[in-house]
């Protein structure tokens, strides 16, 4: 990995304290930080290096995964950050962030290799590309590269203009957009998964699966984020690009050794196909859902329109449920359903891969109906990957059960999802990052929803906090005939 130096808008800000600091650190315990490297942390508080430094401890200390017990480690780590104010606003304070990026890299022997990552809300992004760009921070001899995080844009229409705009700085090869859910250990494992068995791509397709269903089910409710949440929804703040980047890495068909290119080209391939919705028609293949006051864990809690910041009267959804159909050779005929919302049952996010029932002449079928086979890929709250299969209990009175095995069993330690994206944006792999085309499909496909939300089109199911959503979400599959696996 090139030597290089990371910037850091938003560096005291609470990603980069929750997220960025302890993936950094244990990138570093595990020597995958480049042999020579600089942090510059930028924030409008006037802090000093030490102070800095002191903070950047503390978040470890308080966040990461893994802790050291040899204090001189720390000191290491830490050496390579530095501070320094700036007012995102300022053009000057660019020109002095140049010229101390210019020093350090003089003093280290560094290339100009360097990495801007915008920790910051998405209304700076576009400021600060300008502003890198015309100070001359992004005129180096070496790379640059952008790193940002979701929301891209609030719709299509901002979407693009917020691409255009970003692209006057950065280059599409530069920008690594991050959608964390692609940093997903499981979800990494599962496209080599598909890569790399034989046995798994031979049945990816509608031959074999009956349908597929992914859920991210969430306990917590809108937290302190009311300001946000309610102006983006469960569409926006979790469908628009964590649902369907999901989507996209399970319907993929990889050959082995595919590079980052292919992957992009096959994943638009996915959305390209993916049946577009009328806005008259979302009803019949969307459940948009809001919570009511309930009780999660026996302590009852607030409805969505009770809780702190919600703007009186709104409509806004806390839960969604599709039912998606790719049309393309592999997956036409097979049903995605796709759930996400807030103040739910259970933490639970996952993909169950539904094969086909066997024939109905199966000689087991004397012993009653036998369960289809799964594959389960969790990532919250266990992180594991099983395939469900049927043996005969010899046990018992020889009955057919399922059987379960573990492809990749829950419990071993695992890298957390920004530590995978951080090592990829340092060594310049953007496999696992939304490329823009994914990003506008995305949001193009999401548009007539979106519409028909706003226009009180599609109606409003209110459920209980502490529910699986609301009832028509399991109408949805029950209709052809199907079930959301593993709801208690
Ligand atoms: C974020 C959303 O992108 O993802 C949050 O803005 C949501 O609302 C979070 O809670 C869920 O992430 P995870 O990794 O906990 O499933």
């Amino acid at each position: 990995m090139e030597p290089m130096t990371f910037v850091l808008f938003g560096a005291t800000g609470d990603l980069a304290k929750r997220k960025i600091y302890p993936a950094l650190f244990n990138l570093f315990l595990d020597r995958k930080l480049p042999s020579s490297f600089s942090l510059i942390g930028l924030g409008r508080r006037e802090w000093s290096d030490e102070s800095f430094r002191a903070n950047v401890e503390q978040s470890i200390r308080e966040f990461s995964r893994r802790q050291s017990n040899d204090p001189s480690l720390m000191k290491q780590f830490v050496e390579a950050f530095r501070y320094h104010v700036l007012d995102i606003g300022r053009q000057e304070d660019y020109l002095d962030l140049k010229h101390l990026i210019e020093q350090c890299e003089e003093e280290l022997h560094l290339p100009q290799n360097r990495l801007f990552y915008l920790s910051v809300g998405p209304e700076h992004f576009q400021p600060i590309a300008m502003n890198i760009q015309q100070s001359g921070l992004g005129s180096v001899n070496g790379w640059k590269r952008l790193v940002i995080e979701k929301p891209f844009g609030h719709d299509l229409q901002s979407a693009r203009a917020l691409n255009e705009k970003l692209s006057q700085a950065f280059t599409e090869n530069e920008i690594f957009r991050i959608d964390h859910y692609l940093g997903k250990p499981m979800v990494q494992k599962l496209e080599a998964l598909q890569q790399n068995n034989l046995v798994i791509q031979g049945i990816w397709n509608n031959r074999y699966i009956a349908n597929v269903q992914i859920t991210a089910n969430e306990t917590v409710g809108v937290e302190e984020r009311a300001g946000y949440y309610d102006h983006v929804g469960a569409l926006r703040d979790m469908f628009q690009n964590h649902m369907l980047q999901l989507l996209m890495m399970t319907a993929i068909q990889l050959p082995r050794e595919s590079g980052f290119d292919e992957v992009r080209v096959k994943k638009k391939r996915v959305m390209k196909a993916l049946e577009p919705l009328q806005k008259q028609n979302v009803t019949a293949s969307v459940i948009r859902g809001q919570y009511t006051a309930g009780s999660m864990k026996g302590q009852p809690v607030a409805g969505y329109v009770d809780e702190p910041g919600i703007m009186a009267g709104t409509m806004n959804d806390t839960f969604i449920a599709a039912k998606l159909q790719i049309d393309d050779y592999y997956w036409r005929g097979v049903p995605f359903y796709i759930r996400t919302g807030k103040r739910l049952k259970e933490k639970s996010t996952r993909i169950v891969i539904e094969f086909k029932e066997q024939f109905i002449s199966s000689p087991s079928e004397k012993h009653g109906r036998i369960e289809p086979n799964l594959l389960v890929i969790e990532m919250s709250p266990n992180e594991s990957i099983t395939l469900q299969l049927n043996s005969k209990d010899l046990s018992g009175e020889g009955e057919v059960k399922p059987v379960h095995i573990d492809i990749h069993p829950a419990g071993e330690e695992l890298p957390e999802a920004y530590e995978n994206l951080i090592r990829d944006a340092l060594a310049g792999d953007s496999t696992f990052f939304a490329h823009w085309d994914e990003v506008e499909l995305a949001w193009a496909w999401a548009q007539p929803i979106l519409e028909a939300f706003e226009e009180n089109l599609v109606p409003l199911r209110l459920y209980e906090a502490g529910t699986y959503g609301p009832p028509e979400s399991d109408e949805l599959l029950s209709q052809d005939g199907y079930h959301w696996w593993f709801d208690a």
